[in-house]
């Protein structure tokens, strides 16, 4: 979705504004531009369509464009198509205010139609337009004070908004504004940054501040400010971001995809060392204590794609050790269903960014009921982690490949912790199952390690599927739930048309699809239900389909009926799921590459997905 940057300080603004929107691209957009305002005081603005690099070509990397404040913005299309003048800045018609806005004015067609009664005129089909006649009107109306313009402007529009706001007459501020849509404001050594995450920002700082829904914020060269939306100050402290600057570049790699993967034993590691201490669980960080746990009888879980994945894998594995009913559901669904939470229920929402709108709509939802809300997060300080009762974050890292891979990863290592330490706390596994559980995790990051030696293996059978047009996964339990993964993994990327099934599910009608050389591929993990599943894979190889098998040797039938075996590491089928999902992932990320496909940016898609 849209990035937003701004600068004020001692530095060139455009270099760094278009620095901020390279590391900003991850979060899908397709069009950019920059606004800045030399010493002079005049504002010169300069936007495009397609890539950044166009932009970077216009301003010869910035260097066109003098002056030490400036915002700018990478736009992901909602309303208009991707051109030039649909794309940011945008400027009043007056040209008193410029605006980069991320997130969606719903009302915008009926403030437009007031704003042109009272002679606003407009270039684009832009709702940000709109907006930035707004400001421009209240500001006239409200003796050219700008706070005043803009909170009147916040109070009118209905829907998610992050602003950052140049005003013609106050020279060397930038002033943002949010609600429901990511904002941070950076302390840097020679000046203040706006942005919407704080990779975009994070060469340059480390230090954040927060801004919380209808508040507002100025920076200078010297300082930041933050008011509330009755312009009273506001006071805050900020964050010290733990990441690494250099932990988001590509390195030797060719896409970020692959490293994250590689990535992957290391980042569950480190999940669970937060989480493990001296051979036992303890998420009492979280507020999800021993006495809490014994209180909880029923736990809704929520997310979106492959968090709502994550999500599938926990009911199944909360269910197997504790007999607790876990319900799941996909956080776009929830947000809107008439449901009645018990007070002994927990809500997990599983995200990411942490920033997924449908899902902190969820979560929002959830505690109106005034349950006990847990998000497993990976972006330390994003909305859902500082809205939710307790977090469990994930120690991912920044991942900026837009197919997720290292942070489902770790959300499946944080899983499986609180479904032990439920099953624990709850008297439903002995100590020694514990340990032996404790011990198994510990061995876990060596297994994905060499899971992801499959590579070279997976490279030849890529290339083989690369020109098929659809692909099947099928599972039986919790391995249905890792084919979901593997599949959406697949499709997003490499643009093949694919779907996953519980295997029994098939022959109720999409076996009828299958034919000479169809793609299925079989997820065989759980000793318990594998000849089940053996039973459905023969069914669809005896139709002709050409069957790649994922799986832990169970079963040794398999290796005769699979055309071509994958074989993974063997563990307690508990966490065969961490297992299984790297040949998956491997397989879309080489299908992909052999297609010649952006890996890292599929067409359409956002990482963060900030607008319902
Ligand atoms: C798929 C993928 C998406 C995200 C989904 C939720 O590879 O990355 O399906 O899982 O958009 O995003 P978060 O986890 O940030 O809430």
């Amino acid at each position: 979705m849209c990035g937003i940057i701004g600068y004020v300080g001692d530095r060139q603004a455009a270099p760094l504004l278009l620095e901020g929107l390279d590391k900003l691209q991850y979060r899908g957009y397709d069009s950019a531009g920059i606004a800045v305002r030399d010493d002079q005081k005049q504002i010169s603005v300069v936007k495009t369509s397609g890539k950044l690099e166009v932009l970077v070509a216009k301003t010869d990397s910035g260097r066109t464009i003098r002056g030490r404040c400036g915002i700018g913005h990478t736009r992901w299309a909602t309303h208009g198509e991707p051109s030039g003048v649909n794309s940011h800045p945008h400027v009043s018609c007056d040209g008193k205010v410029v605006v980069v806005h991320n997130g969606i004015i719903e009302n915008y067609a009926e403030q437009k139609e007031k704003l042109k009664q009272r002679g606003f005129t407009f270039v684009s089909a832009t709702d940000t337009e709109v907006a930035a006649n707004m400001l421009a009107y209240y500001y006239r109306k409200n003796g050219n004070d700008p706070q005043k313009a803009i909170a009147a402007t916040m109070l009118r529009i209905k829907g998610s908004f992050a602003f950052g706001i140049m005003f013609e007459d106050y020279p060397d501020i930038v002033f943002a504004a949010r609600n429901d849509s990511p904002l941070v404001v950076g302390d840097a050594n020679d000046g203040y940054l706006i942005a919407s995450d704080t990779h975009a920002i994070l060469a340059y700082t480390k230090k954040i501040y927060y801004l919380n829904n209808m508040e507002l914020a100025m920076i200078t060269r010297d300082g930041v400010s933050f008011l509330n939306i009755d312009l009273e100050p506001v006071s805050k402290v900020p964050s010290e971001i733990a990441w690494d600057s250099n932990s988001s570049d590509k390195g030797e790699y060719d896409h970020y995809m692959i490293k994250e993967i590689e990535e992957q034993p290391k980042v569950v590691q480190q999940t669970l060392e937060r989480y493990i201490q001296n051979g036992k669980i303890d998420l009492g960080i979280s507020q999800l204590n021993d006495s809490h746990i014994k209180g909880i009888n029923r736990i809704y879980i929520l997310g979106c794609g492959s968090a709502y994945h994550a999500a599938q894998i926990a009911k199944y594995q909360i269910e197997n050790l504790t007999s607790m009913s876990v319900e799941t559901e996909i956080a776009s669904e929830f947000r809107y269903r008439n449901i009645r939470l018990e007070p002994s229920s927990m809500v997990i929402v599983i995200s990411q960014s942490g920033e997924t709108a449908d899902t902190l709509a969820a979560l929002r939802r959830a505690k109106e009921s005034g349950v006990f809300s847990l998000a497993i997060v990976n972006v330390q300080g994003s909305a859902i982690a500082r809205e939710a009762d307790g977090v469990l974050y994930t120690c991912a890292g920044p991942e900026i490949s837009v197919a997720t891979t290292k942070a489902y990863s770790a959300q499946l290592a944080v899983i499986y912790l609180i479904a032990i330490q439920l099953a624990y706390v709850k008297n439903m596994i002995s100590e020694q199952k514990y340990k032996s559980y404790i011990g198994e995790l510990s061995e876990l990051p060596e297994r994905i390690r060499e899971c992801i030696k499959c590579s070279e293996k997976i490279k030849d059978l890529a290339v083989a599927i690369s020109g098929s047009h659809h692909a099947f996964y099928i599972g039986r339990g919790v391995d249905c739930a890792v084919a979901m993964e593997g599949s959406l993994k697949l499709k997003e990327i490499s643009y093949i048309h694919s779907e996953a099934y519980a295997a029994g599910e098939l022959k109720h009608g999409t076996i009828s699809l299958i034919e000479n050389g169809s793609v299925v591929i079989g997820i065989i993990t759980q000793r318990r239900l594998a000849e089940k599943t053996l039973s459905n894979i023969q069914e669809v190889k005896s139709r002709g389909a050409y069957v790649i098998g994922i799986s832990n040797n169970c079963l040794e039938q398999m290796s005769e009926v699979a055309d071509v075996m994958v074989s993974i590491p063997s563990t307690d089928d508990f966490f065969a799921p961490s297992l299984a999902i790297i040949p998956l992932q491997l397989l879309a990320y080489y299908v992909c590459v052999a297609k010649g496909m952006d890996v890292d940016k599929p067409r359409n898609l956002a990482k963060s997905v900030t607008v319902e």
